[in-house]
């Protein structure tokens, strides 16, 4: 019964056919897809407010898969929940990884889950705050790098290897299969008919790198008939990845990042040559997006109910750039990948409308609610 409440271990046939018993679980997946798209004859035809999204894309058929809506708030749980299975089976004693916050957050959880000692590796004073709260709050020993992302990234790879510490991030195999989910369950929610293009934001590459091969093993298997074409999009102040993939790939690039989108603020993505491999066998690309570009957008997802952090909301500013572009043609079907909830940083971009206080009296309220407009009838 976990097996199959958990929309990572349902699908474990693909992912890592192991016994039920020994399976860990939050009951992670199982996130919505929602019909944004402008165009009412959608299969699943959007609400009124998201059909807002779909316009300020130019998109009739575009889909959200709310990944922020898994255990601990992102898509990481996915791979996490195979990992930390693993480093049980294998008798580890204790976990690590570096991280932006969204894999420290999941990789806490689970490794509590499962009685395991976590270590995680934090950029110092770069990771937003709802993280940092979850990551502690679930009781890992953090250490923060007076360094970025990158800098820590390979601490914590030198400390395994010397250490015998069981790394968990996204170079672990098994947490690629993990997120893997994502694609399977995707699919099954479009009954199989897979979308022209899968948009998804990029940081380390590691997610590229999973969803490319679970579309590659979907196809392979005769479930879908062709590959979508997967756009990645990169925080212009953090695209090393665009960067080679202008170029041709003629070269691996490495920036010193910057970008209101922590989340992604990575100069030199540790999953660099699977991605590349990936976006060759899709005929996909790789694109960049500005910081306004990224605020904007996510104001659009936001104000529709939904919300997300940052940096999911590089999918949408790379689409509309798309759309524009002529690249991404107005009646293709377009999934994007939300990554993670809007709680996770409760600062970024959110509005600082003059807050509204006044006298607990009838008069004081009527006052404010007619210099409010039109609220009522
Ligand atoms: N979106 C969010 C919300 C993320 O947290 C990350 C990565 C990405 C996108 C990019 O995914 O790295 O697979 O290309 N976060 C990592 C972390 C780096 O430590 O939480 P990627």
């Amino acid at each position: 019964a976990t097996v199959q409440r958990s929309g990572v271990w349902r699908y474990r046939e693909l992912i890592l056919p192991i016994p039920e018993e020994a399976v860990i679980s939050r009951a992670e997946g199982n996130t919505s897809l929602y019909a944004v798209g402008s165009d009412q004859q959608q299969e699943t035809q959007a609400s009124p407010g998201l059909r807002r999204i779909g316009e300020y894309a130019g998109l009739s058929q575009l889909y959200l898969k709310h990944e922020g809506e898994n255990p601990t708030g992102s898509f990481k749980d996915r791979g996490m929940v195979v990992g930390v299975t693993m480093a049980r089976l294998m008798g580890a004693r204790a976990v690590a990884c570096a991280s932006t916050g969204n894999t420290s957050a999941s990789l806490a959880s689970y490794a509590a889950l499962a009685g395991l000692q976590a270590l995680v590796f934090l950029p110092a004073g770069q990771v937003a705050g709802g993280k940092l709260a979850q990551t502690l709050a679930y009781g890992a020993h953090m250490v923060q790098i007076n360094g970025d992302f990158d800098a820590a990234m390979q601490l914590v790879e030198q400390v395994c290897d010397e250490s015998g510490i069981y790394l968990l991030n996204s170079l672990n195999p098994f947490r690629v299969e993990g997120q893997k989910a994502i694609a399977f369950e995707l699919l099954q929610q479009l009954n199989w008919q897979a979308p022209d293009w899968l948009v998804l934001p990029a940081g380390n590459l590691g997610n590229t790198s999973a969803l490319g091969k679970a579309f590659r093993q979907a196809r392979e298997l005769g479930l879908i008939s062709h590959l979508p074409r997967l756009a990645a999009i990169q925080a212009a102040g953090a695209n090393p990845f665009y960067l080679s993939y202008r170029e041709g790939f003629a070269r691996r690039h490495a920036v010193q990042a910057q970008t209101v989108a922590s989340a992604i603020k990575i100069g030199n993505p540790v999953s660099y040559a699977r991605a590349r491999l990936v976006i060759e066998e899709c005929a996909g690309l790789v694109e960049e997006v500005s910081d306004p570009e990224i605020l904007e957008a996510k104001a659009v997802i936001d104000r529709a109910g939904i919300g997300c952090e940052p940096a999911s909301a590089a999918t949408l500013a790379g689409i509309r750039k798309l759309v524009r572009a002529g690249i991404i043609k107005p009646n293709e079907r377009v999934v994007a990948i939300l990554t993670g909830n809007l709680l996770k940083d409760y600062q970024t971009g959110i509005p600082r409308a003059e807050t509204v206080c006044i006298d607990p009296d009838l008069a004081s309220v009527r006052r404010t609610l007619d210099a409010l407009g039109s609220l009522t009838g």
